[in-house]
């Protein structure tokens, strides 16, 4: 092998204040553990002698405690997109010790090689494998590992073990030009393959490797609790429904999933509701539940970016890899996550809000409109584009203090003109072919929690004056500033 073999400190003595590293993975899936940690201790060192050290830190998405958490409690970060899920960085972001922007993640590999975030000094890439002319086979995230790859002047690659060699074959690399030679992307089905096995990077810019065999840092998932598993089984009703009337083609559509506990619940009633048949996914994540539809046969086929899967269930896929390697591709996430082909292969999108509004606006990022929780991710890659959107989330939140669902969003990601179904635990409010009034009234009747109805029916009653868009600009944030002070949103007045 020509390349040197170095330590995690050796290897952090390339990366230095001002440097911006592009790492790998998606989610904790794939993402660098250890030489993250050499260089949260090198800032720290460097703090300690009175020297400044901040780097620019380009991921896929969110990663494990090892990167996010290490260096944002190093406070070695001066830039951070386009996601991360970490409490630690979430912290530093709110506090304004990162600069966070916050991106569609599909977009994220273009406007890198467009230049719009300068240079990338280095790469660091967690590999399962690599051969002397620089064929890598990556672990279980594909990210933006082949864009960081092709820019970056130096890569470092971190050989982790705990992921086998055998797994070549898991991946599908292709990039697509950038304008005006772009050319349409072939993914016609969730299964098709367009690249290759392998990352190909230049050789002569592979500084060393690091070796590890530190697992991925994925979580478990809270159990099924009674509000999620009434959201999972409004979805699965509503979707068997809309299959039997025939506005959803008898072959069915593949599913794009979002993250998080309640994903995971509604995939879980997916499965289990004889009104569904075996279905493909084409999605950003692949969660637990998903593999266990698979061992099922409720899920035929799984593309995503990422295996985020717990330890164990990790270990399943590997030791059975005869069983899933022909049911499971990764990509890059400007693919997985392409516009273009979600509108080509006509997703069923479910994404998760924090907050919805009775037009249908959601907000999927700021508690209260101004702390970040985590970030857009795919959800409006895969919601603008789809065949049909849904977003889901509990009526209430803390306790019932707070209602999801209000007048306004106290945030805009997501606008009404993308969103088509909005699912709580209460219900099913279908937006299509509705104005905004109807809207309203759809959304107050079907999906906001007992406790907030007449609230929010007084505050239609109070903007009537407005039937088109019935709204009262000065009155539109009272829930808002009503759970600032008093810090229930019951006792909002008009
Ligand atoms: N106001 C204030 N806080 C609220 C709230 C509201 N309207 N709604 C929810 N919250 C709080 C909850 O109480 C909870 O806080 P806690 O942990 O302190 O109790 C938190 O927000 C969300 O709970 P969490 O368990 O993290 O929910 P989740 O795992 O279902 O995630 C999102 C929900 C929206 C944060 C998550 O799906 C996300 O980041 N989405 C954006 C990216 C995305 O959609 N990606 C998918 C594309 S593939």
């Amino acid at each position: 092998m020509p390349f040197k073999i170095l330590t995690p400190e050796e290897a952090a003595e390339y990366v230095h204040h001002n440097t911006t590293v592009a790492f790998s993975g998606f989610t904790p899936a794939g993402s660098p553990k250890v030489i993250s940690k050499a260089i949260a201790e090198k800032a720290k060192k460097e703090h300690e002698a009175g020297r400044e050290f901040k780097i620019g830190m380009i991921t896929g998405a969110s990663t494990g405690d090892s990167l996010d958490g290490e260096l944002a409690r190093a406070n070695a970060v001066k830039f951070r997109t386009p996601y991360q899920s970490n409490k630690d960085m979430r912290g530093a972001i709110n506090n304004g010790h990162v600069e966070y922007f916050d991106m569609h993640l599909s977009a994220l590999a273009q406007e890198m090689r467009y230049g719009f975030f300068g240079e990338i000094d280095v790469a660091i890439i967690e590999a399962a494998d690599i051969t002397p002319n620089g064929e890598v086979v990556l672990t279980s995230g594909v990210g933006i590992s082949p864009t960081a790859t092709k820019l970056a002047k130096k890569v470092i690659i971190e050989l982790n073990s705990n992921h086998p060699k055998f797994i070549k074959g898991l991946h599908d690399i292709y990039q697509p030009l950038d304008p005006p030679y772009r050319k349409s992307i072939p993914v016609y089905s969730p299964d098709a393959r367009i690249g290759e096995p392998v990352l190909r990077i230049d050789p002569s810019k592979i500084m060393g490797i690091v070796e590890t065999n530190a697992p991925d840092e994925v979580g478990g998932f809270a159990p099924v609790d009674e509000v999620t598993q009434k959201i999972g089984d409004n979805v699965a009703n509503f979707l068997a429904g809309e299959l039997a009337k025939g506005t959803i083609p008898k072959e069915f559509l593949p599913i794009q999933s979002g993250v998080g506990n309640i994903a995971n619940a509604v995939l879980g009633s997916l499965g289990k509701n004889p009104g569904i048949p075996p279905f493909r996914m084409y999605t950003e994540v692949i969660q637990d539940a998903v593999i266990e539809l698979m061992r099922n046969g409720d899920i035929t086929f799984a593309s995503g970016c990422s295996l985020t899967v717990s330890p164990d269930v990790l270990k399943d896929i590997y030791g059975d890899f005869d069983f899933f390697k022909d049911k499971l591709v990764l990509r890059p996430q400007e693919i997985s996550n392409n516009p273009e082909i979600v509108r080509q292969l006509g997703l069923i999108t479910i994404n998760t809000a924090i907050e919805a509004d009775i037009f249908g606006n959601i907000n999927s990022t700021h508690v209260l409109g101004t702390k970040m929780m985590n970030g857009i991710g795919g959800s409006g890659d895969f919601t603008r584009n789809s065949f049909l959107s849904i977003f889901t989330c509990p009526s209430v939140a803390k306790g019932g203090s707070i209602s999801a669902i209000v007048p306004m969003v106290s945030h805009e990601d997501h606008s009404e003109h993308s969103v088509k179904v909005i699912i709580t635990e209460q219900g099913v409010a279908d937006l299509r072919g509705k104005s905004p009034r109807q809207r309203a009234e759809a959304i107050i009747e079907n999906c906001v929690h007992p406790d907030y109805k007449e609230t929010l029916k007084e505050y239609l009653e109070v903007t009537s004056g407005h039937p088109q868009t019935p709204q009262a600009l000065d009155r539109v944030f009272n829930m808002h500033s009503e759970f600032m002070t008093s810090g229930d949103m019951r006792n909002t007045k008009w």
